[in-house]
Formats: C-alpha cells, structure tokens, sequence
C-alpha cells in the first residue's frame, strides 16, 4: 500500500513537470535576459521546467522591450506567431512581462487579445498567483513599481548557458531620466542590491565552473549601498552613514579579491558618474577586464544638453584621456543616437569628430525614435526626417566599421589571453571567445576545452573578428 502511495507521487510529480513546461523569450537589454533568468527561477519552485520549444508549453512567457519603436513592433510581432499554439492548446496561458508590460499596462490586454497576464520587472514575485488567476480564467495584470526590490535572495536558474559567462544583476532602476530614454518609466527608480547576495553569486557561479561574471545595472557607477532601498532616499541620510556606504569600485574590489580566478566584466557605465577610483581599481586586479562600455550617444555638448545627459562633449573627453591614463590598454565602445531633436549637420559632425577622437572598438548605433512620456516627446520636436536620420547612421556606422579595422589591426601580431566560450558560428572544428578588451577571437581548437584560459597571437583580422592561434 505504502509503496503504491509512493508511486503514486512520483506519477504525479512527474505528470505536473510534464504539463507545467514553460516557454519564456527575451527581448533587449542583458537586464532583461538576466531578469528571465529570475522568472524562471521564482517559477522553477512552482514545479515548472523551462522548454525551448513553445509548442509543448503550456506558458509563454515574453520579456518584452520598449526601447526603440521597433523594439515593440518585433514583441507584438513575435505575439501574433502564437496565435496557432492558442488554437491548438486552450489551456495555453500567454504572458507579457518587462518594459512593454510596464509602459502599456492593462492597455496591452484590450491591444492584444491573445495575451492572459502583463506583468512589470519589479512584480515577478507575483508571477505564480497572477497564473492561478489565469488558469482560473480570468486575465491578470500587476505593473507595481518597487522602491526596494532587487530579487537579491533569488539564485537564477541559468538560461541558454554556456557553462562559462553569467550576468549578475547589482542595480536596478534609473534615476538619469535622459530626455530620450522610457526606462526610468518602465523601470522605475534606481536601486542598489545587497553586496553579500552579489558576493554569494559570484562565488556560486565560480564553484559550479563559470569563469566570467558581467555585472549589470542600467549605470553600474550610480551603485552604492547601506541598507537597501531607493538611492534618492537613502542619499537623505547623515554624512557619517553616507561615509560608511559602498561604492562600485568597492563592490568591484571585493567581488575581484574574493574571486581571483574569475574574469570580472560589468555594463553600462555611465560617463557622469565614472570616478577615477572605479578606473584605479580595474587597473589594479588582473582579473577585471580592461573593457569600457561608456555611452555617449552624441558628440555635440548642444545636444547632450538637450539629451538631459549631465555633461558636455569636453567633460566626456576628459573621462576618455582618464581612462586611457589609467587602462593604457582599455578596450571602449560606446552607443549613439542620430537625427535626435535639433540635431543640425554641424552636431552630426561633431559626434563624427568624437568618433574619431576616441576611436571605439566598437559601436551600438541607432537613429532617434521618440517614446512616449519621455520628456523629448513631451518638450522637443522630432523634427529631423526619417531619411536624414538614417542617413547620419549610417555615416557613423561606415566610420565605426573604420575605426574597428584599425583597433583591431592593432593586435596583429599580439598575444591576449582568451576565455574560449564555444564553437566558432563558421566551423566546428574552432573556437570562439573574447580577449579582456571584449573582442571576439576565432581560433583552432587545439586540444582545449570550452572554460579554458588561453593565450592566443593574432595573425589577421575583420573589423568584427580577430583570427589567431593557441601559442
Ligand atoms: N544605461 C542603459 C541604456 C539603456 S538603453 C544601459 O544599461 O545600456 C541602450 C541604448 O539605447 C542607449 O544608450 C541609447 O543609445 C539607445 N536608446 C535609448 N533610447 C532611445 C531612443 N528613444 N531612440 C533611439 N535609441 C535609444
Ligand atoms: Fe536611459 Fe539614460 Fe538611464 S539612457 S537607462 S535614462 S542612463
């Protein structure tokens, strides 16, 4: 009798694990990849088992972005593919989680009729009694805000790993408010996570086998904490607390002491707010990637004001000569914005000449897309046409593509030590990975396995790849 009891169990353990399959994609920034990760651990503890095939799931979950027009044009695109599932599975619960959810709201229900459940980055706790209520028949919808919220005691079940890089979220939130931007709306306000849970992840992801870590916050160098909370509110507290807070280049020192053996990356810095301490520390310990991600998005100080940026063309050059001071080596890449509001032929060349001041390993480019509620949409005019907007992008992007070629003919010839990541897109028999400045390396297996460190000399390049082999 007992026994059969048992069985019984595990028929239905199993059965559950088999009808409760969940099927979740991811849009836009690695915050919102990593926030995934989160979801499919708080949902993981429901009993349910993540599928790459949508298909045999019975949840489907999008992690949606709200960045660029088009950004939201791919989701809802993405949305109607799902129709025929709907059709062969009734049962089928639809959900819409991350910025669109957070933008649209209830709205998203009435625009999309196949979505059960909209949900926002800082709600996901939420996610398995907003699915009851779906399974229940009804829609759901929780788009609350946090001003404490950083998941920091949740451990992410590692999507779509290769075994060897893993994103560790330290903030959340965006107090910039650049007048382009929707994040700081769909978002909310900037908060910092909890040093010990950071340290607690690195070190587990160390102990399983991982070998790089990228930290993540929409500015890393904003990260500072003492006790937990939203930064605005926490910066009201006595000079003597403030004293005792930590700081990025603290964080990034402990997570560097603690962890010598593991690559350190962290995106996106933020240039009016990069100190020079987070710049001597990255100097100082090997294992913290000579690797800068800091956005300009244009080169004239008219527009960086009219951006709400914080600083002028000067100041971000001035951050620059800093770097390359300190990190003589340092691997920069930035974003840019074209055509943005009042944005003349004479701005256009100024983030050309910045461009070739600095000349970035490599680039994220776009054209202006306005967004709804942004200051920008409430104040400025979009008043530069869509055909010189793409138009100037693609004069940075052909300047871009020069300014790789000449970075990365710089490492011919040169030795980098390489973490190998995976197979080469082209051929099975190479790998790729990434030397410390984040260029993407193509080489020979040799006899190495995908986690090692290697040291690799460059033979030729693309202004994408460099090509090499195991010395
Ligand atoms: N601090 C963030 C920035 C997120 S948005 C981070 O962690 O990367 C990423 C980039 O998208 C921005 O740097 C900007 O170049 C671009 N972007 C943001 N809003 C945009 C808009 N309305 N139109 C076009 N590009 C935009
Ligand atoms: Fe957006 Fe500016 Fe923050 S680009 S994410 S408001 S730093």
């Amino acid at each position: 009798m007992l026994i059969k009891e048992k069985e019984k169990k595990k028929i239905k353990t199993r059965n559950n694990s088999i009808s409760k399959k969940l099927y979740i994609q991811s849009y836009g920034c690695a915050m919102n990849f990593s926030d995934s990760e989160i979801v499919a651990s708080i949902l993981k503890k429901e009993g349910y088992i993540t599928t790459l095939n949508p298909h045999e799931a019975n949840l489907i979950l999008i992690n949606t972005c709200s960045i660029r027009e088009k950004a939201e044009q791919t989701v809802r695109k993405r949305i109607t593919e799902f129709k025929k599932n709907k059709q062969a599975n009734s049962d089928l619960v639809i959900g819409i989680l991350g910025c669109m959810a957070e933008r649209l709201k209830e709205k998203f229900l009435d625009e999309e009729k196949l979505v059960d459940l909209v949900i926002g980055p800082d709600a996901y706790r939420d996610l398995p009694k907003l699915i009851k209520e779906t399974n229940e028949g009804r829609k759901a919808v929780n788009v609350i805000l946090s001003k404490e919220e950083t998941y920091a005691d949740i451990n992410p079940v590692r999507l779509n790993s290769n075994g060897v890089t893993a994103f560790v979220s330290i903030t959340r939130g965006c107090d910039n408010m650049c007048s382009f931007c929707v994040v700081p709306f769909t978002r909310g306000r900037e908060r910092s996570r909890n040093p010990e849970s950071i340290l607690s992840e690195v070190k587990q992801l160390s102990k399983i086998g991982y070998k790089e870590v990228t930290l993540l916050g929409q500015n890393v160098d904003s990260y500072l904490w003492f006790g937990g909370g939203a930064k605005k509110d926490l910066l009201k507290l006595p000079v003597n607390k403030i004293k005792e807070a930590i700081d990025f280049s603290m964080l990034l020192e402990m997570i560097a002491k603690k962890n010598p053996k593991t690559r350190i990356r962290f995106s996106t810095s933020n240039p009016q707010d990069m100190k020079d301490n987070v710049l001597k520390t990255i100097a100082k310990y090997e294992n913290i990637c000579n690797y800068i991600h800091l956005p300009v998005q244009s080169g004239s100080s008219k527009i960086l004001k009219l951006m709400n940026r914080g600083h002028s063309r000067e100041w971000y050059l001035s951050r620059i000569n800093a770097i390359n001071k300190h990190i003589p080596d340092c691997g920069l890449s930035s974003d840019f914005i074209t055509g943005f509001c009042n944005e003349t032929e004479k701005d256009h060349a100024d983030t050309m000449s910045l461009m070739e001041i600095v000349k970035y390993h490599f680039s994220y480019m776009f054209y202006y897309s306005e967004r709804p509620n942004t200051f920008a949409q409430r104040k400025l005019q979009d008043n530069v046409s869509l055909e010189v907007k793409k138009r100037r992008l693609q004069e940075i992007i052909n300047l871009q593509h020069k300014h790789s070629l000449i970075r990365n003919e710089n490492s011919i010839n040169k030795k980098h030590e390489v973490l190998i990541e995976g197979l080469s897109k082209k051929s099975d028999a190479q790998f790729f990975g990434r030397t410390s400045q984040n260029t993407v390396v193509v080489f020979p297996k040799n006899n190495k396995e995908i986690g090692d460190f290697v040291k690799v000399r460059i033979n030729e390049c693309t202004s994408a790849t460099l090509i090499g082999e195991i010395i």
